[in-house]
């Protein structure tokens, strides 16, 4: 059996349950850049742990080695956790690597996790719907394909829709400007979180027009989620999560 489970945004506290159980149990473990060492150490001391983790300039695994990897390792009957960063249906290819085990009649089952945009905004007080501000909200990515972020922009023109872009702290300036050449108000409230629900955790808060120039010197490590709209500034009054304290 292949466990495909979401290992939520940071705090380990984060995993659901079933999360939990699962990694306890597991003869092998593969996991990507985003799960932490304390997630990790969950797992059983004799557990093979394999680092299937992908930045942006560095693959330790393809994705065709991953896939095959699952399926070598469910035909030897073992216990397998593939463990995933958030939701692992949320910009996690956990799809492609379901589909792959299920094309080989492989059991396969899907453990959700709280995915970067939940996790992060109920921790920067930032409530992505709100009867006042926004009726719905989309997540998108930000992921530059030869300098350029491929996303329907007439889409977003919508100042009663919160946007909320994963991957998107290189393209930056790009999707500012661009929202702006739409024709949305400069002053649209945007707050990038680093390191969302860790000890690390940050919200760098500004607008459309400024908040590029405002994280520029600041040293800004990813992971990182944009979060756009009037919903960020209630921040200022829901802002409840003091890492230094957290334990
Ligand atoms: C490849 S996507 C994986 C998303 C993941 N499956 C999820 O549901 O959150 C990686 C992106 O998720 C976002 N992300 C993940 N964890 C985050 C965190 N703790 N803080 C801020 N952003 C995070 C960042 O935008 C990062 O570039």
């Amino acid at each position: 059996m292949v466990s495909l489970v979401g290992a939520g945004p940071g705090d380990p506290e984060l995993l659901t349950l079933r999360a939990l159980r699962l990694i306890q149990s597991a003869d092998v473990l593969i996991y990507d850049r985003l799960v932490s060492q304390e997630i990790r150490d969950l797992s059983r001391p004799d557990a093979k742990l394999i680092y299937a983790g992908k930045a942006k300039s560095e693959h330790a695994m393809t994705q065709d080695a991953i896939n095959q990897t699952l399926v070598d390792l469910a035909r030897q009957n073992l216990n397998v956790v593939r463990l995933k960063g958030g939701d692992p249906f949320i910009f996690g290819r956990g799809g492609e690597e379901v589909e792959t085990l299920a094309r080989q009649n492989l059991e396969f089952q899907i453990v959700p996790g709280i995915t970067a945009a939940t996790g992060c905004a109920a921790y920067s007080g930032i409530p992505l719907t709100h009867r006042e501000h926004a009726q719905s909200c989309v997540f998108l990515t930000g992921h530059l394909k030869n300098g350029e972020i491929n996303l329907n922009w007439e889409d977003l023109t919508d100042p009663t829709q919160t946007i909320v872009i994963y991957m998107s702290l290189s393209g930056l300036d790009q999707i500012c400007r661009k929202l702006i050449a739409i024709g949305r108000s400069p002053d649209t409230p945007a707050a990038l979180i680093e390191q969302g629900t860790t000890p690390s955790h940050k919200v760098h808060l500004g607008t459309i027009e400024n908040l590029e120039s405002i994280v520029k010197n600041q040293g800004v490590r990813a992971p990182t989620l944009l979060i756009i709209g009037s919903v960020v500034n209630l921040h200022g009054t829901l802002n409840w999560f003091s890492p230094e304290s957290s334990t």
